[in-house]
């Protein structure tokens, strides 16, 4: 184990930062864009700005109200076919997402980034869209595809490969490669759209395809399409569908709503149930130490590389073991096999962990499960609870945060208690991410305080009790 971690710690380091760079970048593009004239400055801010939007306005209403939303129906005649709908539904105004709804004759051009929708008749009018195919808007370093509705037949590429079964069209790059946005960002809302198909689904990757990642997710790609992935890479083909979803919708940072979920009603268990099925994943049900007293529930500790470190960790440890717990200390890494690495986390009852990318593993623990986070010094509070503690509930875990006091942050000590870092983590909101990043992320370990901590732990144990 320990030469295996050694040589996967670089890219470990890499992917951390890579995360919450991203994440922030993320949080504040959002901010600037939902924000209407106000423009938000913290992540704290912006969380609370967006839990009152969503109070405010039912999402089901987001989803139907956007002015650029356009639903057009004509029944037109497609070239040696019976009568074909065309329906063309782009939408442009939710939170996160960009999307189309494609029904037709559609013509698919990777080299040129273009999504064709030819009529038979010269009626209508041309419209045009731009749609950035990642699932999060905010990701402007991913292109956008041109989404064209044609005035008539006239002009429209040949067809050099067509397909009778539907197409779903996404992107890559933007922040996948991260564990967390893989999951959130990609795999969970691929999962959502293509269930409705049976697997009778054509896959259509675009931007900097990375070959690792479709060979990292194969087996969860696989599952949800019985065809190869197509790189639409600098692809000369026109490919041709009567069915195209053009990007991913996501309906919440990482979750399902089930109403917006098209063809069946799905939701978060679903999606860890799709994961466990893929995987072959054993577990399905937490150990119950009220039904089984000869068998201790596993904690897994997950400890960071280099920052934000557990610095008592023998400690924490013996507090676990001795709540009941049989605890494995793990450092997890981005190359490890997926398959191997939720095989391992399965085999636990309970996550303990500081905020990061690691507590994505979340998504492999039986249901009843328990996901401790520990939230660092820095007001990183809510970001926290988005990412990982909500998502945890929705899928059938307990979810326990926390929050560490000022005592129990390695900060006191290397910058002092007068420090604006301690006194007023708004000030360093305030000064931008570089600076919330190198001293809240970087810089701070953590040295738990056992007996405050102790509690946490019980109740995780008495969850586990009494499910
Ligand atoms: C995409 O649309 C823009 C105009 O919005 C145009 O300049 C560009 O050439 C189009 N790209 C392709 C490949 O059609
Ligand atoms: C941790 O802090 C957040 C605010 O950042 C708060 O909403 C939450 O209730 C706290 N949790 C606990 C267990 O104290």
């Amino acid at each position: 184990m320990k030469s295996w971690v050694q040589s996967h710690l670089n890219v470990g380091l890499i992917v951390g930062v890579l995360f919450v760079v991203l994440t922030y970048l993320l949080v504040s593009q959002q901010a600037a864009t939902t924000g209407g004239t106000r423009v938000v400055t913290t992540v704290a801010q912006w969380l609370v700005d967006k839990q009152l939007n969503e109070g405010e306005r039912p999402s089901e209403k987001v989803v139907t109200k956007g002015a650029q939303q356009i639903v057009d129906k004509q029944l037109i005649q497609a070239p040696g076919e019976t009568e074909v709908v065309t329906k063309v539904m782009c939408s442009t105004e939710e939170r996160l997402s960009d999307y189309c709804e494609l029904d037709g004759d559609v013509r698919i051009r990777g080299r040129a980034w273009s999504v064709d929708i030819v009529p038979s008749s010269w009626s209508s009018e041309r419209r045009a869209w731009k749609i950035r195919p990642y699932s999060r808007r905010s990701a402007t370093h991913v292109d956008m595809l041109n989404v064209t509705q044609l005035q008539g037949p006239g002009g429209a590429p040949a067809c050099t490969v067509t397909y009778s079964k539907p197409a779903i069209i996404f992107a890559l790059g933007g922040y996948s490669g991260n564990v967390f946005h893989d999951h959130a960002d990609v795999l969970l809302p691929l999962f959502y759209l293509s269930r409705q198909y049976g697997r009778e689904v054509q896959l259509l990757v675009i931007n900097r395809v990375q070959p690792w990642w479709l060979g990292k997710y194969k087996l969860a790609l696989r599952a949800m399409s019985r065809y190869d992935v197509v790189n639409l890479d600098g692809d000369t083909h026109v490919r041709c569908f009567r069915r195209v979803t053009v990007g991913l919708r996501l309906h919440k940072d990482f979750g399902i709503v089930p109403e917006r979920v098209p063809g069946v009603r799905l939701a978060m268990p679903d999606f860890t149930r799709f994961l466990r099925e893929t995987y072959a994943l054993p577990r399905s049900a937490a150990a119950n130490p009220a039904r089984e007293p000869h068998r201790r529930p596993r904690l897994m500790l997950i400890q960071r590389q280099p920052h934000r470190r557990f610095l008592n960790e023998r400690e924490i440890v013996r507090a676990a073991e001795e709540a009941g717990f049989e605890v494995a200390v793990t450092e997890l890494h981005i190359d490890a096999a997926v398959d191997e690495q939720a095989r391992l986390v399965n085999s636990f009852d309970a996550i303990l962990g500081l905020h990061g990318a690691g507590m994505t593993n979340e998504v492999f623990l039986p249901p009843g499960g328990v996901l401790i986070q520990v939230v660092p010094l820095g007001k990183l509070g809510l970001m926290a609870r988005v990412e990982y503690g909500e998502p945890a509930t929705e899928m059938g875990l307990k979810y326990l945060c926390y929050n560490i006091t000022v005592g129990e942050s390695s900060l006191l000590e290397t910058l002092g208690p007068d420090d604006p870092a301690i006194t007023d983590p708004d000030s360093v909101h305030r000064r931008g991410w570089a600076a919330l990043y190198d001293i809240y992320l970087t810089k701070q370990d953590v040295r738990l305080d056992i007996g405050r901590f102790a509690l946490t732990l019980a109740e995780a144990m008495d969850h586990l009790r009494r499910q």
